[in-house]
């Protein structure tokens, strides 16, 4: 990634990253040895050099904030008993991220819809929500694979 662009991601990953509970997603396991914080950074970088190296117009605050956001559900799914945590924690994340933000309509997309197709009825609707959709499954993979 050319310079200026390292830097415009690192510049809204910074309003992101420290607000909220995101700093909480440090306490809970993703995959592996992965923490949920790590993983979502990895999965808003991921997002963002795909739109670069697909020269995919977004908005890049969006798609950044909704990427980091994605997994804002805050427990542990490994022990977390309730629903199938695959279906259900979109809706967990949403929930927790309209408390301590203000999002915007995509910014909702991409976290309710991130899980698809697996949650057949929440369909991503804008180009951000796919991307952070296929950034996902790339960085879920590459952690469960590898990082263990
Ligand atoms: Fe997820
Ligand atoms: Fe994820």
């Amino acid at each position: 990634m050319k310079a200026e662009k390292q830097e415009a991601f690192l510049q809204l990953i910074d309003q992101v990253k420290d607000a909220g509970r995101t700093q909480e997603m440090k306490n809970f396991t993703q995959h592996g040895r992965i923490s949920t914080y790590y993983h979502c950074y990895s999965v808003a970088e991921t997002s963002f050099r795909l739109k670069e190296f697909l020269h995919i117009r977004v908005s890049e605050e969006e798609l950044i904030r909704g990427a980091m956001l994605h997994d804002y559900f805050l427990y542990d799914w490994h022990s977390h008993e309730g629903p199938l945590h695959g279906f259900y924690h979109p809706t967990a994340a949403l929930s927790n991220a309209k408390e301590d933000f203000e999002l915007t309509k995509k910014e909702q997309n991409i976290i309710y819809s991130h899980m698809w197709p697996l949650t057949i009825t929440k369909v991503p609707r804008c180009r951000e929500a796919w991307i952070v959709s296929i950034a996902d499954k790339i960085v879920s993979t590459k952690e469960t694979l590898f990082q263990r």
